[in-house]
């Protein structure tokens, strides 16, 4: 017997359809195709409706919510025309930007203040933070590290700095908001800390460029 597939053979799959009916559905479909036009469509009026109306109403918004378009606003309401009504609600609050700033200290102070015994002192009524603002502004921006004492405690590690040389570089306002949290927090009260002393001792120890230790800082006051 031969291998050549007869049309009866099973392994030829049966075509689905005739060569004939084939012919037939692509005459329909080539008859039934749209006559290609030059020139463009119009727009649905329904889209252009719909543009013209978003544009009226973003021009209304901007019109209430410009704030005068100064780089200092973000706050909605501000109206130039009316500053000193406005006064207050551009006031910020410093412990709670402070608090914001927290999270980053938690990692090792806790968020309770309370630091890690032996490892990382504690905040909560720490001689440092309720002391000098020289001192503790000086922590912050260049970092202490060696041996150091607080509340009766010993500690020998290492706290990195959130000033010029560290890895965070935190603004005058920043410090001063994250020092002043941590001075009226947990039980703590001691006197705010303002942006401008910060500056001012940023300014007067500029030129450092390693972390302080407790015996250099007890020399400052
Ligand atoms: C990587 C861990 C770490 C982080 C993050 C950290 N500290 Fe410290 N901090 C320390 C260590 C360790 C010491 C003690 C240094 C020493 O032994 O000389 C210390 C000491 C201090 C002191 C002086 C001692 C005391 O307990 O009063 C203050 C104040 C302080 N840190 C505040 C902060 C603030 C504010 C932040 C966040 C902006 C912060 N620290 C972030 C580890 C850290």
């Amino acid at each position: 017997m031969s291998d050549v597939p007869t049309p009866q053979d099973p392994r030829i799959e049966q075509a689905g359809a005739s060569d004939e009916s084939i012919q037939k559905v692509h005459a329909i479909l080539l008859r039934e195709k749209p006559e290609p036009k030059e020139g463009y469509t119009p727009m649905p009026l329904f889209l252009l409706g719909f543009i013209t109306v978003m544009i009226f109403v973003c021009s209304l918004y901007l019109i209430h919510y410009r704030g005068g378009f100064s780089p200092m606003v973000y706050d909605e309401r501000y109206d130039p025309s009316k500053a000193g009504a406005n006064a207050q609600v551009a006031k910020i609050d410093p412990v709670a930007q402070g608090k914001r700033l927290f999270q980053t200290c938690a990692a090792c102070h806790q968020a309770t203040g309370t630091g890690v015994p032996g490892v990382y002192p504690a905040l909560a009524g720490s001689e440092w933070v309720n002391g000098s603002e020289e001192q503790l502004v000086r922590i912050m921006l260049h970092g202490l590290a060696g041996p150091v004492k607080v509340e009766g405690k010993d500690f020998n590690g290492n706290m990195p700095s959130f000033g010029p040389g560290g890895g965070y570089n935190l603004t005058d306002e920043k410090v001063a908001y994250v020092l002043t949290y941590i001075r009226q927090e947990w039980g703590n009260k001691a006197a705010e800390i303002s942006a401008d002393k910060v500056k001012e001792i940023r300014e007067k120890s500029a030129g450092r460029a390693k972390p302080w230790s407790a015996e250099e800082l007890e020399a400052i006051k």
